[in-house]
């Protein structure tokens, strides 16, 4: 019997681990801890919510006292820690948020399974799920190892990177046993229509403009999310502690290629006239400090943990497409309230 902790398992990528976990372990107990912030819809895990091994509780990890009573009520011993404020654009206009979410959050994780764990590591992981972004912008050439430095960007890629160095040096202070994983752009079922694949799938469905920031020449490296949650799990059960990680698709786009990719997948599935969403694409202001390229070198844990991507661009895109198309419920769900003011303001006020 072993007691995980996933946190943000409400959003994106923390309800497809969940949905992992929670299928894979049937002898583990499982519990989300998420705000529900815009971002966190407990719509993307019905399909567990009734299992007897998993259990959802709401709270805020920037609360330290809930944090610490959370430990003592459920003795885990395993923490995925996923609830970050996640969107760069959103940095960029609340950095404090993120500040708070992301570093706040992540230390009182940190002395909370310090506390708990008072030194008894065995069989005890703290694995801390971050981004590439904190390695900061390539240009043509080369990809983001392990050993890169850090180089933030963004007010998001500086808040992660802030957290990984706190759970690093509590690694070596401490001898907590941490382990990292600095993750690719992630896509699929269940990603909030701010990110850009899922808000252009949005847009297309409603024939509204297609907003591509700059000259769209900048490159991504793009993971379909359940292999993310398979190398979570990867990491967790087989990383060594104190190691890091790199995880990523092998799958470099730029921007626009993959925009007029999607729009003929999508004028497909709709049975629209070829060409017809391409002709909403939009050039729109840069976002300010784009980064131009990120690229991941995932050859550390396929040499040394077994893990490499399964699922192939187009078939995850299309996978992608077809799960947004039949449900439309929750996109609708989410995007309305508070999200018709996001889009004000960041396409439209701006
Ligand atoms: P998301 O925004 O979809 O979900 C974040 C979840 O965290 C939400 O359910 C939200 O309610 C919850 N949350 C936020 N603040 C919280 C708080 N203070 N207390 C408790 N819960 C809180 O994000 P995502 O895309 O699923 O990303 C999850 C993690 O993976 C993040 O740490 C992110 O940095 C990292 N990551 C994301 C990507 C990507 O492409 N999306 C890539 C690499 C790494
Ligand atoms: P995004 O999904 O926000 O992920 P990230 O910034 O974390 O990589 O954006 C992916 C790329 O798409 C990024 O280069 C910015 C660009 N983009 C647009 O061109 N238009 C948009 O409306 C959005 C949200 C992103």
């Amino acid at each position: 019997m072993e007691n995980i902790l996933i946190t943000g398992g409400a959003g994106f990528i923390g309800s497809h681990a969940v949905r992992l976990l929670v299928n894979k372990y049937p002898k583990s107990a499982i519990v989300n801890l998420d705000k529900l912030t815009y971002a966190g819809n407990l719509l993307n895990l019905t399909d567990v919510e009734d299992r007897p091994n998993y259990r959802f509780v709401k709270g805020d990890i920037v609360d330290g006292r809930f944090v610490f009573g959370l430990f003592e009520q459920f003795a885990f011993d395993k923490v995925i820690h996923l609830a970050a404020e996640s969107h760069v654009d959103r940095s960029i206009a609340n950095t404090m948020d993120f500040v708070q979410a992301n570093v706040t959050g992540t230390v009182n994780l940190l002395n909370a399974a310090r506390h708990f764990w008072k030194d008894h590591y065995e069989g005890r992981r703290f694995c801390h799920i971050s981004t590439d972004e904190v390695y900061g912008s390539l240009g043509d050439d080369g990809l983001f190892t392990e050993s890169t430095p850090y180089d933030p960007r963004s007010p998001y890629a500086a808040s992660k990177a802030a957290s990984d160095h706190f759970v690093r040096a509590y690694h070596h202070t401490f001898g907590l046993p941490v382990v990292l994983s600095n993750c690719s752009n992630n896509y699929g079922p269940n990603q909030f229509p701010e990110k850009l694949i899922p808000l252009f799938i949005n847009n297309i469905i409603q024939k509204k403009p297609l907003p591509v920031y700059g000259k769209g020449d900048n490159v991504r490296d793009w993971l379909y999310v359940e292999d993310h949650a398979l190398a979570i799990d990867t990491v967790l059960r087989k990383g060594a502690p104190g190691e890091t990680y790199n995880i990523g698709g092998h799958n470099e786009w730029k921007n626009i290629d993959l925009v007029r990719l999607l729009c003929q997948v999508m004028d497909g599935r709709l049975g629209r006239e070829p060409g017809t969403s391409e002709g909403l694409i939009t050039f729109v202001k840069d976002r300010a400090g784009h980064d131009q390229r990120y690229a991941i070198d995932a050859g550390k844990i396929l040499r040394e943990l077994g893990w490499k991507p399964t699922v192939n661009f187009e078939e995850g895109l299309r996978k992608t497409v077809d799960w947004y198309l039949s449900n439309e419920q929750w996109l609708r769900q989410v995007t309305s309230g508070d999200y018709q003011k996001y889009y004000r303001q960041q396409y439209e006020e701006r």
